[in-house]
């Protein structure tokens, strides 16, 4: 069983990803690293964020083990991977880990832009994420705070509206829930709500 899981920056997917794989035992990738990693590399590099080759070589170096999550979850490192995430041959580079990660036996969850579109779109079952960008600033916003970093929350608005805007706008891979995704919308659900949406929906998609 693979489960797809797209929508918008902090609107919930990564925390409901997390606890479907853990209900169903599947083992979870967030692909927003695996953009977060290539963006990291190309900085530490010195390299701009917009220079194809290097950003390319960063992607095809990257291995799925070696994620230092405290330096990839800042909101400095989100707006960078948006930049990359935008350069059509970076997305590519990345596609085949993704599927590869996907098609373990047994099946996996992954959560991300273009899961149900582009990586796995024989995936099983299909949640487009969504909740207002207020409700997500304000859950970006307690996020950040909780990982001890100064935030301003109009700022941190700002910063989603963005990135809303340039992952929705990209000709490649663009942010859009697939035909056959079901849209979740968080804004009024707490954690162990929207768990139970998301079963439900499972459920009648592994059940067809
Ligand atoms: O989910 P996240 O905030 O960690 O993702 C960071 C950025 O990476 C996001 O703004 C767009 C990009 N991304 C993408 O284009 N495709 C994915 N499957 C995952 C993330």
């Amino acid at each position: 069983m693979i489960i797809a899981l797209d929508g918008p920056a902090a609107s919930g997917k990564g925390t409901l990803a997390r606890r479907l794989a853990a209900h169903f035992g599947l083992p979870h990738l967030d692909t927003g690293l695996l953009y977060r990693a290539t963006a990291r590399a190309v900085l530490d590099a010195g390299e701009r964020l917009d220079d194809e080759r290097r950003a390319v070589e960063a992607a095809r170096g990257l291995a799925l083990t070696d994620f230092d999550e405290a330096r990839l979850r800042g909101a400095e490192m989100g707006e960078a991977a948006s930049v990359v995430a935008a350069i059509p041959a970076v997305r590519e580079a990345l596609a085949d880990m993704q599927r590869a990660f996907a098609r373990r036996p047994g099946g996996a969850v992954l959560d991300g832009r273009d899961i149900g579109t582009v990586i796995c779109p024989e995936a099983t079952a299909k949640i487009f994420v969504t909740a207002s960008p207020e409700t997500r600033a304000r859950r970006r916003a307690l996020e950040l705070a909780g990982r001890g970093e100064k935030i301003d929350y109009n700022e941190v608005l700002a910063d989603i509206r963005k990135r809303d805007a340039r992952d929705s706008g990209r000709s490649s891979a663009p942010l859009v829930a697939a035909a056959d995704a079901v849209v979740l919308d968080t804004t009024a659900l707490d954690v162990e709500g929207a768990l139970a949406a998301a079963l439900r929906i499972v459920g009648a998609r592994a059940g067809d």
